[in-house]
């Protein structure tokens, strides 16, 4: 089959709560199923793929991925998101009894989140590592196109007056001087770039004071130096969730794309199609 163009699949925030979860289960089953049905290349689930950061609900995650057929590096790339690495109600415990020093805390947080970045190894790398794998680039090679999907992890561990609710966002230096190494530069030259992390850019709030508390500790904190690594290695787009609505919006040339909530609207996707010669468009649409 001769396909010009490419079809992505976004998905994010699916909160697996482990195998009690069944009709959210059988939703994922559905939605996996009609990505088949409908040709899609690839599936991005940007993050919150499980609730409590549990390794057995990654698992439910793996299995339901591997059924489909879709747990293959050029089939489905995943990064995580907070609920993937911080289980809030243990990380309050701990502190309360043990009260941490926050080096401790650090070196807690990056081993979940080298285990995770090991556990979809196959999804993100596709090789072996033994440390955390962010930043990384996909480079796929379809017939008409080459994407390079570049994600790295916005996930920042839970402090109790910095990130009260571990909902904040941050992205290390280090991951953003990566992306900015003329050699990244080169490789991806001749692609279609997307970027991807799990936090949203803009937290859409209202005016209401309880809004904008939320609003604060559900931020991306370095988002100005995020956006100029997304515009260095030109990225036409980027893909998050984190924010459980689906959006679209556009800042100063570069498009986002929140793939809202399969929690909450679990026959909703995102749908993005991008043509021989980099044009794209989206919508949000759903299973039938
Ligand atoms: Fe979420
Ligand atoms: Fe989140």
């Amino acid at each position: 089959m001769i396909t010009k163009e490419v079809k992505i699949a976004h998905l994010s925030d699916l909160h697996i709560s482990g195998p009690q979860d069944i009709r959210q289960l059988e939703h994922l089953d559905r939605m996996l199923e009609h990505f088949n049905a409908d040709g899609f290349d690839h599936v991005v689930i940007s993050g919150d793929l499980s609730h409590n950061a549990d390794q057995r609900e990654w698992e439910l995650v793996r299995d339901k991925l591997k059924a489909h057929g879709l747990y293959h590096w050029e089939k489905t790339t995943v990064v995580a998101g907070n609920h993937d690495l911080i289980n809030l109600e243990e990380e309050m415990r701990f502190y309360n009894a043990l009260n941490p020093l926050p080096r401790v805390r650090k070196k807690a947080f990056e081993r979940k989140l080298a285990s995770f970045c090991e556990f979809f190894q196959e999804l993100i790398t596709g090789e072996e590592r033994t440390d955390a794998a962010f930043p990384f680039v996909k480079i796929i090679n379809y017939q008409s196109l080459r994407i390079a999907i570049t994600a790295l992890n916005t996930v920042y561990p839970w402090y109790p007056a910095e990130n009260p609710l571990g909902a904040r966002g941050w992205i290390t230096p280090g991951q953003l001087r990566a992306l900015k190494l003329p050699e990244v530069s080169d490789s991806l030259a001749d692609c279609f770039v997307i970027g991807l992390c799990h936090h949203a850019f803009k937290v859409y709030g209202t005016d209401s004071l309880i809004d904008q508390a939320f609003d604060w500790t559900m931020e991306l904190k370095n988002r100005d130096e995020f956006f100029e690594v997304m515009k260095a290695i030109d990225a036409k787009l980027v893909l998050h969730g984190h924010f459980h609505r689906f959006q679209s919006y556009e800042v100063n040339g570069l498009s986002f794309f929140n793939g809202g909530s399969f929690k909450y609207s679990p026959m909703q996707y995102s749908e993005l199609i991008i043509g021989q010669g980099g044009e794209f468009r989206q919508r949000f649409t759903a299973v039938v």
